[in-house]
């Protein structure tokens, strides 16, 4: 996954907390009984035609939709590498990697079974449950296909009747929901589970969720609401596209409704997240950073250059995943989201991309965080050397894209995109890399150059001033090259692992496995509990110490990170990319292939 989505989730919480002081006794008037409370109680489903959101009569429908796409006429060139042959030795290795990795999935899987099923998280520490995201039961959706992968058919058969029987869309006790997170996690879970197992039962939920979804974009201009009240959209009121909206919320829809129009023939849902890619194909060349949009765009006025930030990273990520992602998925090496594309890298390279200083010198890249401003008509930019963990999809990104498009240069940038993240995860002490960083830079961002203590020194200064560099990094105990750790955390994110799969797969070097594997006995001394795995508060924690848990797993952890670190140590074959394209969550869909039409 990817977004800081996450980050702003904590500050929209804060804003729903408020708005449903007022909002809160309106909106139920809709609502069918809460769900039984008792796992395993059947739910009766309501008839067809009684489901809110397919009874619900837009106020601004459609009346021309753009036809279901169809695949390129030509094959795109292959992404997964050729594989040499492998050495028993090594196979048998491999094997007890991957063995080890799902130990820990059913391990968190049977912890959410007993404290917290149907709901949408336990809590790892005090196996408690909670509802983050609608209560629609989060973390089931999200490991419906990591169960399917891993081989665990009677949980997996247990969680689609679970699915199908007691999660009801036509409930919440949220007072609004995030339609990105919904989208990626619920609509792209259950097509997910779908494309891969061809249960009926999932696609008949995920057309559920879809038309709850698709009211979002009831609005005079088609674009949708991404912080949804849907209590007021069931009761029929006005709605319209916010004029602050994250680019990431906004533009990364495409892949979920398009798959779904593709399953089920309904054009809608492609519909409406063509308009969007149209608006930011038009938009691209002529933003303040042409390429590049910023986080931050106004959907009501359709303005795709509204803010001044420019980023790859949180609140923009997947925005930028799903162009080359949305021509794997059609089969489209050329066009709308390929040209795209194209031009978001090359303007990455000219204004994003750094080689941070380190003592190695190593070839590597991060892509920063460009803050622009206009005087009389001038653009000046600045950019800040920071280093979120949400950043590291980067290198996957562009192996993908590279590959698609045969340009060895993505492919030169996605090994060093991708090495900057593992420098990281290994110069902190746990082995892990924090939430945030801001790090010290080269002068030139294209090659590497010689360890200069004096310039990580004004790096620190920079980046926490007043104060004398050298009693901030041992206060602080910032490693080399690092000039602040604002958010030490580690939450069981997957974007590593995710561009660490990616190289591997894309290049078929077993090296990248054997990283990977470094990784996971870090993560998992790190983060393990009795129960599950747990977010810790402080990566930057003296060896031999260990960290305070926060007691949170986020779905993605199931649904993501732990499917990766399976892939990765899984025989190649086993969800190709050749063949399946994974959204932001990790939830593979099945591709078009050039020349066929349909699903
Ligand atoms: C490959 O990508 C680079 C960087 O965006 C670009 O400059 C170059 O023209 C591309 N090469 C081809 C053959 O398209």
């Amino acid at each position: 996954m990817a977004t800081s989505r996450r980050r702003w989730f904590t500050v929209a919480l804060l804003l729903l907390v408020v708005a449903s002081l007022w909002r809160g006794l309106a909106s139920r008037a809709w609502r069918l009984p809460p769900l039984p409370a008792t796992p395993g109680t059947p739910y009766a489903a309501p008839p067809d035609d009684d489901f809110i959101w397919r009874r619900l009569k837009h106020r601004y429908p459609v009346t021309s939709l753009r036809p279901l796409p169809t695949a390129g006429a030509d094959a795109l060139p292959g992404v997964q590498a050729h594989f040499a042959a492998e050495a028993p030795e090594r196979k048998q290795q491999r094997l007890q990697r991957r063995d080890a990795i799902r130990a820990a999935f059913v391990k968190s899987w049977t912890a959410y079974k007993e404290h917290a099923w149907l709901r949408d998280e336990v809590t790892p520490v005090t196996g408690q449950q909670k509802d983050t995201f609608g209560g629609w039961g989060a973390t089931l959706v999200d490991s419906l296909d990591t169960l399917w992968i891993m081989d665990l058919g009677a949980d997996f058969e247990a969680a689609v009747d679970a699915a199908h029987r007691s999660i009801s869309f036509a409930t919440t006790q949220a007072h609004t929901v995030n339609v990105f997170e919904t989208t990626i996690r619920f609509l792209g879970g259950l097509l997910s589970a779908y494309d891969l197992s061809g249960d009926a039962r999932l696609l008949a939920k995920a057309r559920d969720v879809g038309h709850m979804l698709y009211a979002a974009f009831d609005t005079p201009n088609h674009l949708p609401v991404t912080r949804w009240d849907l209590h007021a959209a069931a009761r029929g009121e006005a709605q319209a596209a916010h004029a602050s909206t994250l680019l990431a919320e906004m533009g990364s829809l495409g892949l979920e409704f398009t798959r779904l129009s593709l399953v089920t023939g309904d054009a809608r849902y492609h519909d409406a997240v063509q308009r969007i890619a149209e608006l930011l194909a038009a938009a691209q060349p002529a933003t303040k950073v042409p390429g590049l949009w910023p986080i931050l765009v106004d959907a009501a006025a359709e303005d795709f250059d509204a803010g001044a930030d420019y980023a790859l990273g949180g609140m923009a990520d997947s925005a930028y995943e799903y162009l080359p992602k949305m021509a794997a998925l059609l089969g489209q090496g050329a066009g709308l989201y390929a040209d795209m594309y194209a031009r978001s890298v090359e303007a990455s390279r000219a204004h994003l991309f750094f080689q941070p200083l380190t003592p190695t010198g190593e070839a590597m890249l991060f892509p920063g965080v460009l803050h622009a401003s206009v005087t009389d008509g001038l653009v000046e930019t600045r950019l800040e050397t920071s280093a979120g963990h949400l950043i590291c999809f980067t290198g996957g990104m562009l192996a993908l894209g590279g590959r698609l498009l045969a340009n060895a240069t993505h492919l030169d940038w996605a090994a060093k995109l991708t090495r900057g993240c593992l420098w990281a995860y290994d110069s902190l002490p746990t082995g892990v890399m924090p939430e945030t960083s801001l790090l010290a830079a080269c002068p030139d961002a294209a090659s590497p150059c010689a360890w200069d203590e004096s310039v990580w020194h004004a790096a620190v200064a920079r980046a926490q001033p007043p104060g004398e560099a050298r009693a901030t990094i041992r206060d602080q105990r910032l490693p080399p090259g690092f000039a602040h750790i604002p958010d030490p955390r580690y939450i069981l994110r997957p974007e590593a692992i995710e561009s660490v799969f990616l190289m591997y797969r894309t290049t078929g070097d077993p090296r990248w496995q054997d990283r990977a594997w470094a990784m996971w006995t870090a993560i998992d001394a790190l983060t393990s509990t009795p129960l599950a795995n747990s977010a810790v508060w402080d990566v930057n924690t003296p060896a031999g110490e260990a960290p305070a848990k926060a007691d949170s797993m986020e779905s993605f952890w199931l649904g993501e990170t732990l499917k990766y670190f399976y892939l990765i140590f899984s025989e190649p074959g086993l969800v190709s990319m050749d063949e399946w394209v994974f959204n932001t969550e990790a939830h593979p869909f099945r591709r078009l292939r050039g020349g066929t039409v349909g699903v």
